[in-house]
């Protein structure tokens, strides 16, 4: 999608009017600018519709062509999220309307608490972007081609040129993370994964290395190797290094769950569980478009990113209920249900992540069901041992529009989680607070460093009132891609 700033109103693009309910167009630079006929109609259209919120309205003029009018509700209670959410709702209903050229006002997203142009148009970037992607690799294409938006202009009197591009580039990356994890798991995985990171790493200029299996084995890394056995696809470790400053600047390690399909392995998932498991390395798609978006923007920061990438499946040569694991921590782990797989592969990346002396540790995964039954499908879950870097993605978060809440990260829940016959055990004994004692585990083996859990699994797949495509949400890009530029 090309998007672009106009400042003057003449293109041919469809116009979109963003009315608040006291319904003033009077002053709106497109309505100022339709014919004399036109703008009577539209006038007259305003006045008998209720324009409700986020509805948008398609209105055929006198003159030819047309106008999206789009209700934005109450003024004084239109927020930064009521503004993203009519972002996407315009190019939901412009790509429902086969409309391939839109132009858009960027003061008509003004917000309260959002009214800074180039947040504006940064945010218009993402969001355009986001709204308009759709995984369509594997339908056959319509004669008349796809719905997707060609071309938005975004009318401004000031210079938003830069901002609009530096949202379509984090936009694109998200939806780079969100088609790595729609692909099909027949299609990503282990390797493929490593391939995608090499990809990216080409184009953006990002040192890459791909660890296989005997250099896995070699590191001892046996909580990686534990859960791939029993798949037919070998491990992968993925390292990426991207350099954004001075070397001697200790950099933040992310590290992201990489398990191209969670069938669960022999404690095998019910089949309303396994459906969407191709997506449970989101959090490995996420680093990989995180630190590629970082080096889109020329982040002056040091990020490294680190996935362990394996497939849990079921076979005569799977790691069993019962196994002890050897990690590269030397901590063993106790094996008590072989659907908790993420966090043994992520106790191999969260060792491997010291070689860095990092300054910040923050792992993202897929991790437990558990954290959507606490907190639903809006938020992520936040378990940190930095109370002011929670707090800062809390409100970034709420600004970006992907979301963090909080959870309890206390040493009692290590109770919990003791083994019998191992250090850890990878399922509690007791069987509630799993979000919690998942996170707790994985704090094992990170001790003594800043560290930032997000378990993103809520947030795996987008729900209706997104007005995103079915799939992958890609949470955690934006977020990230945001704090650790200032952090
Ligand atoms: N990948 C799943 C968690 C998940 C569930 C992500 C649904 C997205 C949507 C994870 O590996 C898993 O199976 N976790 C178990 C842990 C339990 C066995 C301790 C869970 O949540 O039930
Ligand atoms: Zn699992
Ligand atoms: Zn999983």
């Amino acid at each position: 999608m090309n998007i672009s700033q106009i400042q003057e109103l003449k293109s041919s693009a469809v116009p979109v009017l963003v009315l608040k309910s006291d319904k003033k167009a009077g002053g709106h630079p497109f309505y100022k600018n339709l014919f004399k006929e036109d703008s009577a109609l539209v006038a007259r259209f305003i006045a008998k519709t209720p324009l409700d919120k986020e509805a948008v309205y398609p209105v055929f003029l006198p003159s030819g062509g047309r106008i999206l009018i789009v209700g934005a509700g109450d003024k004084q209670k239109f927020a930064a999220r009521n503004s993203v959410l009519a972002m996407r709702k315009i190019v939901a209903a412009a790509k429902a309307d086969k409309i391939k050229s839109i132009k858009l006002n960027a003061a008509d997203f003004t917000a309260k608490g959002f009214a800074d142009e180039s947040l504006i148009a940064e945010t218009l970037g993402i969001q355009l972007e986001l709204a308009n992607y759709d995984h369509v690799a594997y339908k056959t294409k319509p004669k008349e081609g796809w719905n997707f938006i060609e071309n938005v202009y975004v009318f401004s009197p000031k210079n938003i040129a830069k901002f609009l591009e530096r949202g379509k580039a984090i936009g694109e990356e998200i939806n780079s993370a969100r088609e790595l994890a729609n692909t099909p798991g027949g299609d990503m995985t282990p390797a493929k994964l490593a391939e995608a990171a090499i990809t990216a790493g080409k184009k953006y200029h990002i040192k890459v290395k791909v660890l296989g299996e005997d250099e896995i084995k070699k590191l001892g890394m046996g909580g990686i190797l534990g859960v791939s056995q029993g798949s037919a696809e070998p491990p992968r470790f993925i390292i990426m290094e991207y350099r954004g400053t001075s070397a001697k600047r200790a950099p933040v390690v992310l590290i992201g769950k990489g398990i191209t399909f969670d069938s669960g392995g022999l404690n095998l998932k019910s089949s309303e569980g396994i459906y969407e498991m191709h997506m449970d390395m989101s959090g490995g798609a996420a680093v990989i478009h995180i630190i590629s978006a970082l080096a889109r923007v020329k982040a002056k920061r040091n990020v490294v990113g680190l996935i362990p990438a394996a497939e849990n499946m079921p076979s005569g040569g799977s790691y069993r209920p019962g196994d002890v694991l050897k990690t590269m921590s030397g901590k063993t782990i106790e094996v008590l249900n072989t659907d908790a797989e993420g966090r043994v592969v992520l106790a191999d990346g969260l060792e491997y992540a010291k070689k860095y002396k990092p300054r910040l540790v923050i792992d993202i995964a897929t991790l437990t069901g558990a954290a959507m039954t606490g907190l639903g499908k809006r938020t992520s879950a936040i378990l940190s041992t930095e109370r002011n870097v929670e707090n800062a993605l809390r409100e970034i978060g709420d600004k970006t529009m992907d979301r963090v809440w909080p959870l309890p990260l206390w040493e009692e829940y290590e109770e919990d989680i003791k083994g019998t016959f191992g250090d850890w055990a990878n399922s509690s004994k007791v069987k509630y607070g799993g979000a919690i004692t998942g996170a707790v585990f994985l704090w094992q083996f990170i001790k003594d460093y800043p560290w930032v859990h997000l378990d993103i699994a809520p947030r795996m797949t987008t729900i209706d009132g997104d007005y995103l495509a079915k799939g992958a949400a890609g949470a955690s890009v934006n977020l990230l891609v945001h704090f650790l530029e200032k952090f």
